[in-house]
């Protein structure tokens, strides 16, 4: 396992729309492990294959609180299947736009389907933490970020930000 760097906002791979994925093998174990490492690293609690640059629809998760034991959960090729009418506000932030937090709004409740670890077909419907989650990462397989979903000026704001702190580090 290894960690790998974690792209940031304005990258443009971050805007690019990412390739099913054809075959749960070896290769993409590896890929989701190295996923994973990178993001308890950070630390974060999701992440998706394009924020270290590989164009893939793989999402790596994980929700356990601080004292809680890990629980690392894998989304290959996820679709969301349902949305509720409610929605939902939650400040949320991103790996890729680091130190920027702020409310987006989205349905509250989702139903998905997606293959585990072992390739295994899911189906299961989501709510609270993990339905903002989900949502979140599953807008970065198809090059959409949290930032996008704020008024342009502060979407501006936040790029200038991250590019000032990074030009700084
Ligand atoms: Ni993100």
């Amino acid at each position: 396992m290894a960690i790998r760097d974690i792209l940031t906002v304005p990258d443009p791979l971050l805007k690019q729309v990412s390739k099913p994925v054809d075959a749960v093998d070896e290769a993409l174990r590896a890929l989701m492990d190295d996923m994973l490492e990178t993001m308890y690293a950070a630390p974060g609690i999701g992440l998706a294959a394009i924020q270290i640059g590989v164009p893939q629809r793989v999402i790596v998760m994980d929700l356990a609180r601080g004292d809680e034991e890990r629980a690392p959960r894998y989304f290959v090729n996820p679709e969301i299947t349902w949305r509720s009418e409610e929605t939902q506000p939650y400040e949320e932030g991103c790996l890729s736009v680091p130190e920027i937090y702020d409310e987006v709004e989205r349905p509250a409740r989702v139903k998905l389907r997606y293959l585990d670890y072992n390739g295994q077909p899911v189906e299961e419907e989501a709510e609270g933490v993990f339905a903002v989650c989900i949502q979140h990462e599953m807008d970065h397989l198809d090059g959409v970020l949290f930032i996008d979903h704020l008024s342009r000026l502060k979407r501006e704001r936040a790029v200038q930000k991250v590019k000032k702190a990074a030009k700084a580090a």
